[in-house]
């Protein structure tokens, strides 16, 4: 079936004959998304491969990369072949055609063994302050080290940048609170913009290609707008639920809003996406970190911190498109080309197939991620992707 592209040519996908009567199927780049945690090993209870590859096809995504915060972490050879063969197991179960890149995880220990593993990851994951997981990496000298082994080996750092003493001093104000409001208090944005700016600096010093993930707050962009005028080479990540999330949305959620770094004001939310349109901020990753919906009915202090996003990101960008919020190619920029120009990632020629004028409510029921909810669930989107093409076969969203 003929079929336009999003830069208006015409070219011959595998569609089902059903679509050829509507006018507003697009062709998109196969969609890349630089930061999932699919949860094995370990967590198999929130993700595995069968419903994290089905939930990634479902969000119109071809290539995801899996983020190292497992059990056990993944940090050096062993543990990045176990878990390469769980993935490839998995994927071959379930018929899966979908395309990965792993993250290894940073230590004191493995500084200078991540070098002979450099053709086998994506990037080196950096928690600068504590997150899910065991990993983590507060010693500046320690930082520094594994900046100038990056730089000299030419890896990708990504950085986890909330700084872990700024972290704890925040915690103490809040001694045994149960209410998630103070999510946002204890992790305040001083410990996002801290360790932003440590990072900047290492990167600028070692030539090292930084990549921030999940910023949050209007300082992160303006200092990252700056060290990028100044050359230094920081590329940023934004996720969905920092742009269509707010503080507000405690009230409604409770814990399930809760994730790392926390969600923040309207006024952030607004600098985010004016760091979009300006080209401050060069990509959409989902930080898909699903939880049980027990686990997440825990009180705050026992529920754990992180959304399900990868069905409900382009479907979210879409909608914005709708309403004049973003071009089309300013999503593909952002979901498709800046990944594969920062981590050099050469993807196979895939397309991600989206009906336009297609209206669906989110639903918790809809979702293939094992945690079977979403923090979007209630909102009527327009614009919903409806399969993938790769290796010139049809994977529709919904089967
Ligand atoms: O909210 C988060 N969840 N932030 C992280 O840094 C980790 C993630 C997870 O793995 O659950
Ligand atoms: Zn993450």
């Amino acid at each position: 079936m003929k079929i336009r592209t999003w830069d208006n040519q015409t070219i011959d996908l595998p569609l089902p004959d059903t679509y050829s009567t509507k006018k507003n199927i697009v062709a998109l780049p196969g969609l890349i998304d630089p930061h999932v945690h699919f949860r094995v090993p370990g967590a198999e209870e929130k993700e595995d491969w069968h419903t994290g590859s089905k939930a990634a096809i479902a969000g119109g995504y071809t290539t995801i990369f899996d983020m190292p915060n497992n059990t056990p972490p993944c940090v050096n050879k062993a543990t990045l072949q176990e878990k390469t063969t769980r993935i490839e197991h998995m994927l071959r179960e379930a018929d899966s055609p979908l395309a990965y890149k792993l993250w290894i995880g940073a230590t004191e220990e493995n500084i200078q063994k991540i070098p002979e593993l450099k053709h086998d990851i994506i990037g080196i994951k950096v928690f600068m302050g504590a997150s899910t997981g065991t990993l983590l990496m507060d010693n500046p000298d320690m930082q520094e080290a594994l900046f100038k082994m990056a730089g000299e080996h030419n890896i990708v750092i990504g950085a986890h940048a909330e700084d872990e003493a700024e972290l704890q001093k925040g915690k103490k104000g809040f001694p045994g609170t149960t209410d998630v409001h103070d999510h946002s208090k204890i992790r305040d944005r001083s410990a996002a913009v801290k360790a932003v700016s440590h990072a900047i600096v290492f990167a600028k010093t070692y030539h090292t290609t930084l990549y921030i993930l999940h910023v949050s707050t209007k300082e992160e962009v303006e200092i990252i707008r700056k060290a990028k005028q100044e050359g230094v080479t920081v590329y940023a990540e934004v996720t969905p639920h920092h742009l269509f999330l707010s503080e507000q949305d405690y009230n409604t959620l409770g814990t399930k809003a809760q994730m790392n770094p926390p969600l923040r004001t309207a006024e952030d939310q607004q600098a985010l996406w004016q760091g979009i349109v300006d080209g401050t901020i060069d990509t959409i990753g989902t930080d898909h970190a699903p939880h049980t919906l027990e686990q997440k009915a825990l009180p705050y202090g026992q529920a754990p911190s992180g959304v399900p996003g990868i069905e409900t990101a382009l479907p979210l960008m879409l909608d914005a498109y709708h309403k004049g919020k973003i071009t089309l190619e300013r999503i593909i920029d952002i979901m498709h080309t800046n990944s594969t120009k920062i981590f050099s990632y050469i993807p196979e020629k895939t397309w991600t197939i989206v009906d336009l004028d297609l209206i669906k409510t989110v639903r918790d029921q809809d979702m293939f991620t094992k945690s079977r909810w979403s923090p979007f669930a209630g909102r009527e989107l327009k614009g919903w992707p409806i399969g993938v093409v790769i290796n010139n076969i049809y994977y529709p969203s919904h089967t």
